[in-house]
């Protein structure tokens, strides 16, 4: 059962589950999806994937799902994402990312569930002293309530799989999710104006927007940019079909572990911008502003253990990533 699966991560794990032969079920309560992006999964998979619309923060609606589908794995996806909005209302973010989160565990443990598989991020590193980032770098204090939410949603799985005997745990620390599904038919969709990088290239390139501000030209990297683990989506979906294998393939007995879902290659904004312009061949409009508060300087992972333990490596090259948020843009906006 994938929470949260008609969002941007969502959608592309349940196309490459399919693939791998689960019987998937896509819950989400289209906060901030629509159905169409649930038609894109099953046009893709040819499979009539089914689909209910829940909150996952209702307990008695998610009840329901789990008394109506055999699964024994849950990959939990919903939550709210959105780092400034986090700061200004913050209840907002605690009670639905702990709220949706606990009465998942709660079910799990109810049911008799063993799986679970939680969508977590590198902002849980903060500003790191040593890079690339391991499963073992200290966690920093969080910087913002959404940031929290991550940090607290892994203790509470830590702790249920400790506490109650057969329930597994994987948290995945993504770092920067990017591009879409080659089809075009499935993508990021933020509403409103986009906060992440490549979103707003692809705007821009569009013409929805006039101009890229690039945030920062002064920090201690070769460039001056920040620099980042960009993650193909395809290439992190595959993740998690290499975790629910190893929750169900009888790799991994109780507990809890944690994977870094990245590429290990740090990219600068400005290389990133350039590798876009260079691989759908246009120009963009971009100018250097000041930093972004809150922005660390540079973070990238350590994919080792994934490597190893998941048998999973980041295979897309950045060009290929980059040529399909392009595609998936121009498809959204008519503009094929
Ligand atoms: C952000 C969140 C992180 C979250 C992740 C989800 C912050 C501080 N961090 O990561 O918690 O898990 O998204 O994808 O919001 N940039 C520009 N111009 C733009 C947008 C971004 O120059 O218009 C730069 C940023 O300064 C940064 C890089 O691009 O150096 C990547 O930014 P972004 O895509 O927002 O991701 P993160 O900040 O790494």
């Amino acid at each position: 059962m994938i929470s949260g699966g008609a969002g941007y991560i969502g959608t592309h794990t349940a196309v490459e589950l399919v693939g791998a032969g689960f019987g998937v079920v896509i819950i989400d309560d289209f906060s901030n999806s629509d159905a169409a992006a649930v038609e894109g999964v099953r046009r893709i998979t040819g499979v009539d994937v089914p689909f209910e619309q829940v909150d996952t923060c209702n307990e008695e609606a998610l009840r329901a799902v789990f008394r109506k589908y055999e699964f024994d794995s849950v990959i939990h996806f919903a939550a709210f994402k959105a780092v400034g909005e986090s700061v200004s209302e913050p209840l907002k973010y605690y009670r639905n990312n702990l709220a949706s989160f606990m009465n998942i565990c709660a079910l799990m443990r109810e049911f008799g569930r063993p799986n679970i598989l939680f969508s977590s991020s590198a902002t849980v590193y903060g500003e790191p002293d040593a890079l690339p980032v391991t499963e073992q770098s200290p966690r920093q204090p969080a910087t913002s309530p959404y940031g929290n939410t991550k940090q607290m949603a892994e203790d509470i799985l830590r702790d249920c799989c400790a506490a109650y005997d057969g329930l597994r745990g994987i948290a995945l620390r993504y770092f920067n999710p990017v591009g879409a599904h080659p089809s075009a038919l499935i993508g990021e969709l933020p509403r409103g104006v986009p906060q992440n990088l490549v979103p707003y290239i692809t705007q821009t390139a569009a013409g929805i927007r006039e101009c890229l501000s690039v945030f920062g030209s002064d920090y201690p990297t070769p460039d001056g940019t920040c620099l980042r683990d960009y993650i193909d989506i395809v290439d992190l979906a595959r993740a998690h079909v290499a975790a629910v294998k190893r929750m169900t393939g009888g790799r991994m007995k109780a507990g809890y572990e944690i994977f870094n879902v990245g590429t290990g290659r740090p990219v600068s904004v400005l290389e990133l911008v350039e590798g876009f312009e260079k691989a759908n061949g246009l120009k963009l409009n971009y100018k250097i502003v000041g930093r972004r508060a809150g922005d660390v300087p540079a973070v990238w992972a350590d994919t080792d253990l994934a490597n190893r333990e998941l048998g999973w490596k980041a295979e897309r090259s950045l060009e290929e990533t980059l040529r399909s948020a392009w595609a998936w843009e121009k498809h959204v906006r008519g503009m094929e």
